[in-house]
């Protein structure tokens, strides 16, 4: 039988550039193969192919139908995220191949980061820092800007990270109502069936739901429309929930206030003309990134692997 000492004949393919930590955990612990040693897929898969049990992928890069199907004995696809949807996960159900993310673990520093992004926002902090910098503070005291306690924030997507953010939001004394795909019976907070009414409703419109067929650009023309000059648009989700050059033509032309961004539609590409507006704060995807929570998230991916390996229920399996 199968010990955790004996697994290091076990091949795992890591196909993205995840934290040190992690990439020495899975080398000690498996036959680890990373992909980017191998330029050509091809040549990856005429050594590899036939013995590769597991995929360790992250937010940017999982297994999409062509991968899995290119591994015979692949068992299982342990994800360094939460967010799955760069895992074709009907082709796992399909061929009974088990799936795990790393919820939880990084739920209070995604709703933490997205408060810093509305303050950033809303308070012009990056601006004002950049004012400073520059000497410009001689020249005068910089401009008056937006309160953030007492506004309504609306939230699409009340699940783990949505719902940590309404808390929060709440000991600013904020009001919070949200979309999802159906009313939460046991919520206290505003429910609006349709994101154009949620965005019409609320100051701060923050994305908070899983990429999906059904939530890709699901911030479309209409609902910044519906946000307007004085709202602000805050993604901590997916660059691909927002309609990108929509929101960059509302941005330039004054029709939504402001903009917080961790997360692009083609990461690590930024719209350029975004970088001359003050009134948008830009980040490279951070909303988990601390030494804490990858290191807990590490620990799920080789918890699952070896409960997987094991023949022991999955930590968090989502598959
Ligand atoms: C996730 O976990 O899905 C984040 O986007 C990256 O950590």
């Amino acid at each position: 039988t199968l010990t955790p000492g004996t697994m290091a004949s076990i091949s795992v393919l890591l196909v993205a550039r995840v934290m040190p930590y992690l990439e020495q955990e899975l080398t000690k612990r498996y036959n680890l193969i990373r992909m980017w040693d191998y330029p050509q897929k091809a040549q990856l898969l005429a050594e590899h192919a036939s013995s590769i049990r597991a995929v360790v992928g992250n937010s940017g890069n999982g297994a999409d139908a062509e991968l899995i199907d290119s591994l015979p004995k692949l068992e299982i696809v342990s994800s360094f995220s939460v967010g799955v949807d760069k895992i074709d996960l009907d082709k796992c159900k399909e061929k009974g191949i088990r799936v795990s993310n790393t919820p939880d673990v990084l739920t209070d520093e995604v709703a933490d980061l997205t408060i810093g992004l509305i303050l950033a926002v809303l308070r012009r902090i990056c601006e004002c820092d950049r004012y400073v910098r520059s000497g410009k503070w001689k020249l005068g005291n910089y401009k008056l800007t937006t309160k953030f306690s007492g506004k309504t924030v609306g939230i699409i997507g009340l699940g783990r990270i949505g719902s940590a953010v309404a808390k929060r939001a709440e000991a600013f004394n904020c009001s919070i109502s949200y979309y999802s795909r159906s009313e939460k019976k046991d919520s206290k907070y505003k429910y609006y069936p349709s994101v154009v009414e949620l965005a019409s409703n609320c100051h701060v419109l923050v994305v908070a739901c899983p990429l999906t067929e059904e939530t890709h650009h699901i911030v479309n023309r209409e609902v910044l429309n519906a946000l307007g000059p004085k709202g602000i648009l805050i993604n901590i989700g997916r660059g691909k929930h927002v309609d990108e050059p929509e929101l960059v033509s509302a941005l330039l032309e004054g029709r939504v206030g402001g903009a917080g961004i961790d997360v692009f539609e083609n990461e690590p590409h930024v719209p350029e003309e975004l970088f001359g507006l003050e009134n948008v704060v830009l980040l490279p995807h951070v909303g988990s990134a601390t030494v804490e929570t990858r290191t807990d998230m590490a620990d799920l991916v080789l918890g699952n692997l070896e409960a997987h390996f094991l023949g022991k229920p999955l930590l968090t399996p989502l598959v």
